[in-house]
């Protein structure tokens, strides 16, 4: 991050699939503005050896179209092991699940 531009710290942060990173504009030292981004309805992406990451905004319904949750971010077990599907709860880490 040291000595990279403003746009392109927050371009690195939004790819962070576990929103781990974060940032926050310092308008007294930074007037830089944000590049232009496109509005992005949802995103899924696939973890190696872990979840399925979405991103976005949707609603999760059950077998019988009753919504379960409305999210902007969650994550769904791959490996079959969850002791709380359809989420991930991280056993994929302790089974060593090799989905890739
Ligand atoms: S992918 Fe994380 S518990 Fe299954």
């Amino acid at each position: 991050m040291e000595g990279a531009s403003t746009g392109e710290i927050v371009r690195v942060v939004k790819l962070c699939p576990t929103q781990a990173l974060t940032y926050k504009y310092n308008t007294e030292i930074v007037p830089e503005k944000a590049p232009e981004q496109p509005e992005v309805m949802a995103e899924a992406r696939i973890m190696e050896d872990g979840p399925l990451v979405l991103k976005g905004d949707f609603t999760i319904y059950d077998v019988d179209g009753r919504e379960l949750r409305h999210l902007k971010f969650t994550s769904l077990c791959r490996c079959g092991r969850s002791d709380n599907p359809p989420y991930c709860d991280g056993t994929h880490r302790k089974v060593g699940y090799t989905g890739k």
